[in-house]
């Protein structure tokens, strides 16, 4: 009986062996060509972004974001969208020590980079949100930003009618509503990401990558200067909060994760922004109080302002000035590159 059967199967697969041959090359050929899962480049250095499962990536979503990201008429007048405080032509960052919204409405913190956000656990400098999705609601709604409602953002969006058709493609519904746009947004944050610096090159083998000074920099960065132990590789931040005594003087000053967690040991303390690009973003610190890197350095230098609840990582490093000018160098070479081709579009949906 075992004989037969093999018999009879046996021409049969030595028939279909060819064809199984000739499938698995056609499969093989076919997963190669297809690019990587859609989204997730990775620029040198950097992880994967996640994408949460709430709001996974597709191409449609991500070109509408940017559509949303760059539009004014998402504000209260029509004045200002999310690129009027995180303008890639200043890295995604603002320049004013202080961001101004409708009507001059003047807040208290500088606007960080959007850059590399993606990654963080946290937003905003205190860390009171704990996702894009979460943020981008803030500034759509704050009255010293864009000023807006909820509802308000949704009969502007549905009144004009090319953007019916991007939700549709994004969503698969044209349906408008507010939980989309800032699903839409925080899409395509998640693709302005920065990698590919001088130090990431360095880091994969390339020797030539840091200039000398540089190399010396990086040295002072993590002994000397102790600056890795809260801006930690790869990003350059340990998604912590820390007091370093920027804004502490004064009469009411700036309480910072404090004000959202009530913990003592939160008084004053900042969330640690990541260094990449950080040339291209002055002014710096929570409230865009030091207009330069060297002034960054100095205040460093001098163990920052003393006060209350300073963290003990912060005291006097005694540089030397070409110390200094060894660390700034040093980090010139976090200039990454992947997102720089982000523009703003050249026309808006009518
Ligand atoms: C009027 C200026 C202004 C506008 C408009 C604005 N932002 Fe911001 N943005 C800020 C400021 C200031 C902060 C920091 C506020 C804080 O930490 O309390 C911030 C914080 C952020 C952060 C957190 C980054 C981090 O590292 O914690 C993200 C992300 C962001 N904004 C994205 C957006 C998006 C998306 C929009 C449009 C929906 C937008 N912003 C509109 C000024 C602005
Ligand atoms: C104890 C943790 C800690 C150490 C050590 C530390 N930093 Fe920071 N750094 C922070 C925090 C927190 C902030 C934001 C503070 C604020 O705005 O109140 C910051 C802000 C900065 C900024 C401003 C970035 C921006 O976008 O505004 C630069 C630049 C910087 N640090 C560089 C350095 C360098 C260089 C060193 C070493 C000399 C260093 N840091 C050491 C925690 C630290």
């Amino acid at each position: 009986m075992q004989p037969q059967r093999w018999r009879r199967t046996g021409p049969l697969f030595g028939g279909a062996l060819p064809i199984l041959v000739i499938l698995g090359l056609v499969i093989t050929y076919v997963v190669r060509r297809t690019p990587p899962v859609a989204g997730a480049e990775r620029p040198l250095g950097l992880e994967r972004v996640s994408w949460p499962a709430s709001n996974r990536y597709n191409q449609a979503k991500v070109e509408l974001g940017r559509l949303l990201y760059f539009d004014r008429r998402l504000s209260l007048d029509g004045t200002v969208s999310c690129a009027s405080c995180h303008d890639p032509r200043n890295a995604f960052a603002d320049p004013r020590p202080v961001s101004i919204g409708v009507h001059g409405g003047r807040g208290t913190r500088n606007a960080p980079t959007v850059l590399n956000s993606a990654y963080s656990p946290f937003q905003f400098w205190d860390g009171r949100a704990a996702s894009l999705e979460e943020q981008s609601l803030g500034p759509l709604t704050n009255p010293l930003e864009m000023a807006n409602t909820d509802t308000g953002v949704e009969q502007t969006l549905r009144a004009i009618p090319g953007y019916g058709v991007r939700f549709q493609r994004a969503f698969g519904a044209a349906e408008i509503n507010i939980d989309r746009v800032v699903m839409a947004i925080s899409a395509f944050e998640r693709t302005v990401l920065s990698g590919n610096s001088p130090y990431d090159r360095y880091k994969e083998g390339d020797a030539n990558a840091l200039t000398d000074q540089q190399f010396r920099g990086l040295g002072i960065f993590v002994k000397k200067g102790q600056c890795s132990q809260c801006h930690v590789d790869p990003l350059f931040t340990d998604h912590q909060f820390h007091n370093i005594g920027v804004g502490v003087e004064g009469d009411s000053p700036d309480v910072g994760r404090f004000q959202f967690t009530r913990r003592q040991s939160d008084w004053g303390a900042f969330k640690t922004p990541g260094l990449r690009d950080v040339e291209k973003t002055a002014p710096y610190m929570h409230d865009g109080s030091l207009r330069t890197l060297e002034e960054v350095i100095d205040f460093y230098d001098r163990g920052g302002t003393p006060n209350r609840n300073l963290d003990a990582r912060i005291g006097p490093l005694r540089l030397t000035p070409r110390d200094k000018k060894d660390l700034i160098a040093f980090l010139r070479a976090l200039t990454g590159t992947g997102w720089e081709q982000v523009r703003a579009p050249l026309s808006l949906p009518q």
